[in-house]
Protein backbone atom coordinates (compact mmCIF):
# COMPACT_ATOMS: atom_id res chain seq x y z
CA UNK A 1 0.00 0.00 0.00
CA UNK A 2 2.66 2.05 1.08
CA UNK A 3 4.91 3.36 -2.16
CA UNK A 4 8.28 3.34 -0.45
CA UNK A 5 11.16 6.20 -1.93
CA UNK A 6 14.36 3.89 -2.21
CA UNK A 7 16.33 5.75 -5.01
CA UNK A 8 19.52 7.84 -3.76
CA UNK A 9 19.64 9.68 -0.48
CA UNK A 10 18.50 12.85 -0.39
CA UNK A 11 21.92 13.84 0.65
CA UNK A 12 23.56 12.66 -2.01
CA UNK A 13 21.21 13.74 -4.86
CA UNK A 14 21.30 17.07 -3.51
CA UNK A 15 25.05 17.07 -3.36
CA UNK A 16 24.85 15.62 -6.67
CA UNK A 17 22.69 18.95 -7.97
CA UNK A 18 24.77 21.51 -6.57
CA UNK A 19 27.96 19.87 -8.19
CA UNK A 20 26.12 19.69 -11.87
CA UNK A 21 24.74 23.52 -11.18
CA UNK A 22 24.94 26.66 -10.03
CA UNK A 23 22.00 29.09 -9.23
CA UNK A 24 21.85 32.89 -8.23
CA UNK A 25 19.93 32.53 -5.11
CA UNK A 26 19.58 29.28 -2.74
CA UNK A 27 17.37 29.23 -0.21
CA UNK A 28 17.10 26.37 2.75
CA UNK A 29 14.76 26.55 5.19
CA UNK A 30 15.69 23.83 8.37
CA UNK A 31 19.58 23.21 8.15
CA UNK A 32 19.77 21.86 11.24
CA UNK A 33 23.52 20.07 11.43
CA UNK A 34 24.38 22.19 7.71
CA UNK A 35 24.48 18.70 5.61
CA UNK A 36 22.47 19.48 3.29
CA UNK A 37 23.44 23.11 3.36
CA UNK A 38 27.10 22.16 2.83
CA UNK A 39 27.69 21.26 -0.96
CA UNK A 40 25.81 24.58 -2.23
CA UNK A 41 28.04 26.55 -4.35
CA UNK A 42 25.64 29.46 -4.70
CA UNK A 43 24.55 32.66 -3.13
CA UNK A 44 22.65 30.85 0.19
CA UNK A 45 20.33 31.30 2.37
CA UNK A 46 20.24 29.23 5.83
CA UNK A 47 17.10 29.66 7.78
CA UNK A 48 16.53 27.90 10.90
CA UNK A 49 15.70 28.77 14.66
CA UNK A 50 18.37 26.50 15.94
CA UNK A 51 21.50 25.95 14.05
CA UNK A 52 23.82 23.26 15.07
CA UNK A 53 26.28 23.19 12.46
CA UNK A 54 29.23 21.03 13.47
CA UNK A 55 30.92 20.84 9.41
CA UNK A 56 32.08 23.70 6.90
CA UNK A 57 28.74 25.44 5.97
CA UNK A 58 30.59 27.96 3.92
CA UNK A 59 32.21 25.97 1.43
CA UNK A 60 32.34 27.76 -1.80
CA UNK A 61 29.72 29.69 -1.65
CA UNK A 62 29.93 33.55 -2.66
CA UNK A 63 27.83 34.20 0.11
CA UNK A 64 25.85 32.74 3.13
CA UNK A 65 22.83 34.88 5.01
CA UNK A 66 22.20 32.34 8.15
CA UNK A 67 19.22 33.55 9.99
CA UNK A 68 18.84 31.91 13.40
CA UNK A 69 14.63 32.57 13.69
CA UNK A 70 11.54 30.37 12.46
CA UNK A 71 10.69 30.58 8.67
CA UNK A 72 7.60 32.66 9.65
CA UNK A 73 9.76 35.22 11.33
CA UNK A 74 12.40 35.13 8.25
CA UNK A 75 9.60 35.79 5.29
CA UNK A 76 7.98 38.70 8.12
CA UNK A 77 11.60 39.77 8.14
CA UNK A 78 11.49 41.40 4.55
CA UNK A 79 15.12 40.44 4.12
CA UNK A 80 14.12 38.83 0.69
CA UNK A 81 12.60 41.84 -0.57
CA UNK A 82 14.73 44.66 0.71
CA UNK A 83 17.77 42.82 -1.18
CA UNK A 84 15.70 42.43 -4.05
CA UNK A 85 16.47 38.64 -4.19
CA UNK A 86 14.56 35.93 -6.35
CA UNK A 87 14.70 32.61 -5.44
CA UNK A 88 16.51 30.07 -7.76
CA UNK A 89 16.18 27.33 -6.38
CA UNK A 90 14.91 26.54 -2.24
CA UNK A 91 14.81 23.32 -0.12
CA UNK A 92 11.98 23.59 2.78
CA UNK A 93 12.75 21.02 5.50
CA UNK A 94 11.58 22.77 8.45
CA UNK A 95 8.61 22.30 10.87
CA UNK A 96 6.74 18.76 10.38
CA UNK A 97 3.61 20.18 9.88
CA UNK A 98 1.79 20.57 6.94
CA UNK A 99 0.37 24.09 7.73
CA UNK A 100 4.39 25.35 8.27
CA UNK A 101 5.21 23.66 5.22
CA UNK A 102 2.37 25.32 3.39
CA UNK A 103 3.17 29.07 4.60
CA UNK A 104 6.47 28.17 3.86
CA UNK A 105 6.07 27.17 0.28
CA UNK A 106 3.73 30.43 -0.33
CA UNK A 107 6.04 32.54 1.15
CA UNK A 108 8.99 31.12 -1.13
CA UNK A 109 6.90 31.16 -3.87
CA UNK A 110 6.08 34.47 -3.45
CA UNK A 111 9.94 35.30 -3.63
CA UNK A 112 10.90 33.12 -6.43
CA UNK A 113 12.22 33.68 -10.12
CA UNK A 114 8.86 31.95 -12.47
CA UNK A 115 11.70 29.70 -13.98
CA UNK A 116 13.11 28.68 -10.19
CA UNK A 117 12.67 25.00 -8.06
CA UNK A 118 11.11 24.80 -4.80
CA UNK A 119 11.85 21.21 -3.18
CA UNK A 120 9.78 20.04 -0.63
CA UNK A 121 11.48 17.19 1.86
CA UNK A 122 9.55 14.39 3.83
CA UNK A 123 6.18 14.33 1.83
CA UNK A 124 6.45 10.11 0.92
CA UNK A 125 5.96 8.60 4.24
CA UNK A 126 6.48 4.85 4.85
CA UNK A 127 5.00 4.64 7.65
CA UNK A 128 1.26 5.82 9.70
CA UNK A 129 3.19 6.47 12.99
CA UNK A 130 6.03 8.70 11.01
CA UNK A 131 2.69 10.82 9.89
CA UNK A 132 1.92 11.87 13.48
CA UNK A 133 1.21 15.68 14.44
CA UNK A 134 1.68 14.87 18.08
CA UNK A 135 4.72 17.05 18.93
CA UNK A 136 5.09 15.06 22.31
CA UNK A 137 4.90 11.96 21.23
CA UNK A 138 7.14 11.78 18.32
CA UNK A 139 8.34 8.22 16.87
CA UNK A 140 11.64 7.28 17.65
CA UNK A 141 13.31 7.06 14.36
CA UNK A 142 12.13 8.99 11.29
CA UNK A 143 9.29 11.67 11.50
CA UNK A 144 7.94 13.19 8.74
CA UNK A 145 4.50 14.84 10.35
CA UNK A 146 1.79 15.11 8.04
CA UNK A 147 3.43 17.55 5.38
CA UNK A 148 2.33 14.97 2.83
CA UNK A 149 -0.92 16.61 2.81
CA UNK A 150 1.06 19.13 0.35
CA UNK A 151 0.85 16.84 -2.65
CA UNK A 152 -2.99 16.61 -2.21
CA UNK A 153 -2.98 20.12 -1.32
CA UNK A 154 -0.98 21.12 -4.38
CA UNK A 155 -2.41 19.39 -6.51
CA UNK A 156 -6.15 20.35 -6.09
CA UNK A 157 -5.49 24.21 -5.39
CA UNK A 158 -2.29 24.87 -7.92
CA UNK A 159 -3.23 22.33 -11.29
CA UNK A 160 -0.88 24.70 -12.93
CA UNK A 161 2.14 23.65 -11.15
CA UNK A 162 4.32 20.92 -12.06
CA UNK A 163 5.03 18.53 -9.16
CA UNK A 164 7.85 15.66 -9.77
CA UNK A 165 8.01 13.29 -7.12
CA UNK A 166 11.57 11.58 -6.81
CA UNK A 167 12.16 9.00 -5.09
CA UNK A 168 14.70 10.00 -2.72
CA UNK A 169 15.58 8.03 0.21
CA UNK A 170 14.93 7.88 3.22
CA UNK A 171 10.94 10.21 2.71
CA UNK A 172 10.99 11.76 -1.16
CA UNK A 173 11.83 14.88 -2.39
CA UNK A 174 9.02 16.87 -4.14
CA UNK A 175 10.24 18.95 -7.01
CA UNK A 176 7.75 21.78 -7.92
CA UNK A 177 8.27 23.93 -11.34
CA UNK A 178 6.14 26.39 -13.44
CA UNK A 179 6.37 28.77 -10.43
CA UNK A 180 3.75 31.57 -10.41
CA UNK A 181 4.67 34.39 -7.69
CA UNK A 182 1.82 36.45 -8.17
CA UNK A 183 -0.59 33.57 -7.46
CA UNK A 184 -2.69 34.18 -4.35
CA UNK A 185 -4.72 30.75 -4.96
CA UNK A 186 -3.28 29.41 -1.85
CA UNK A 187 -2.43 32.50 0.48
CA UNK A 188 -6.24 33.45 -0.38
CA UNK A 189 -7.49 29.88 0.35
CA UNK A 190 -4.92 29.30 3.56
CA UNK A 191 -8.28 29.27 6.00
CA UNK A 192 -10.18 26.93 4.27
CA UNK A 193 -7.08 24.45 3.36
CA UNK A 194 -6.46 24.18 7.17
CA UNK A 195 -9.70 23.41 8.24
CA UNK A 196 -10.01 21.63 5.17
CA UNK A 197 -6.74 19.44 6.27
CA UNK A 198 -5.97 19.95 9.73
CA UNK A 199 -7.58 16.59 11.49
CA UNK A 200 -7.00 14.27 8.23
CA UNK A 201 -4.96 11.52 9.02
CA UNK A 202 -3.35 9.46 6.40
CA UNK A 203 -5.31 6.33 7.09
CA UNK A 204 -8.46 8.32 7.06
CA UNK A 205 -7.27 10.19 3.86
CA UNK A 206 -6.21 6.96 2.23
CA UNK A 207 -2.68 5.36 1.55
CA UNK A 208 -3.95 3.61 -1.62
CA UNK A 209 -5.22 7.25 -2.72
CA UNK A 210 -2.28 9.30 -1.72
CA UNK A 211 0.17 6.81 -3.45
CA UNK A 212 -2.04 6.49 -6.46
CA UNK A 213 -1.99 9.98 -7.04
CA UNK A 214 1.35 10.58 -7.76
CA UNK A 215 4.37 8.37 -9.63
CA UNK A 216 7.93 7.93 -7.91
CA UNK A 217 10.22 9.47 -10.20
CA UNK A 218 13.82 8.49 -10.24
CA UNK A 219 16.14 10.49 -8.59
CA UNK A 220 19.01 8.64 -10.09
CA UNK A 221 17.29 9.26 -13.96
CA UNK A 222 17.12 12.62 -13.08
CA UNK A 223 20.65 13.10 -12.50
CA UNK A 224 21.71 11.32 -15.52
CA UNK A 225 19.44 13.22 -17.84
CA UNK A 226 20.94 16.42 -16.23
CA UNK A 227 18.73 17.47 -13.53
CA UNK A 228 16.14 18.74 -16.15
CA UNK A 229 13.55 20.72 -13.78
CA UNK A 230 16.68 22.66 -12.63
CA UNK A 231 18.21 23.62 -16.17
CA UNK A 232 16.45 27.15 -16.21
CA UNK A 233 17.08 28.22 -12.86
CA UNK A 234 20.60 27.34 -13.45
CA UNK A 235 23.39 30.68 -13.91
CA UNK A 236 26.71 30.04 -15.99
CA UNK A 237 28.58 27.90 -13.86
CA UNK A 238 32.23 30.12 -15.05
CA UNK A 239 30.43 31.64 -12.48
CA UNK A 240 31.62 29.46 -9.44
CA UNK A 241 34.19 30.61 -7.06
CA UNK A 242 36.72 28.92 -6.00
CA UNK A 243 38.16 30.34 -3.11
CA UNK A 244 41.97 30.75 -2.68
CA UNK A 245 44.12 30.96 0.20
CA UNK A 246 45.49 34.63 0.79
CA UNK A 247 47.89 34.30 3.46
CA UNK A 248 48.71 32.26 6.18
C1 LIG B 1 14.91 17.67 9.49
S1 LIG B 1 15.83 18.98 10.14
C2 LIG B 1 16.64 19.65 8.73
C3 LIG B 1 17.66 18.72 8.15
C4 LIG B 1 18.57 19.29 7.07
N1 LIG B 1 17.82 19.99 6.03
C5 LIG B 1 19.35 18.16 6.42
O1 LIG B 1 18.86 17.60 5.43
O2 LIG B 1 20.44 17.83 6.90
C6 LIG B 1 14.56 20.14 10.47
C7 LIG B 1 15.06 21.47 10.98
O3 LIG B 1 13.96 22.36 10.94
C8 LIG B 1 14.13 23.29 11.95
N2 LIG B 1 12.85 23.96 12.23
C9 LIG B 1 11.89 23.61 13.13
N3 LIG B 1 10.90 24.52 13.12
C10 LIG B 1 11.24 25.46 12.20
C11 LIG B 1 10.64 26.65 11.75
N4 LIG B 1 9.45 27.06 12.25
N5 LIG B 1 11.27 27.38 10.80
C12 LIG B 1 12.46 26.96 10.29
N6 LIG B 1 13.08 25.84 10.68
C13 LIG B 1 12.48 25.09 11.62
C14 LIG B 1 14.67 22.48 13.13
O4 LIG B 1 15.37 23.31 14.04
C15 LIG B 1 15.56 21.47 12.42
O5 LIG B 1 16.91 21.85 12.47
Amino acid sequence: MFKRASGLHYHRFLRRLHSAHLFDWYLEIGCRTGESLAPVRSKTIGVDPFFRAEINIIGKKPALHIAQQTSDDFFASGFLANNRIKLSTSFLDGMHLFEFLLRDFINTEAQSDAEGVIMLHDCVPFSYEMTTRDLANLPQRAWTGDVWKLIPILQAYRPDLTLTVLDCRPTGLVCVTGLSPGNKVLADNYENIIRQYQDVTLEAFGAERFFDSFELASALECEQAGFPQWKAASIDPSLAIQPQLVST
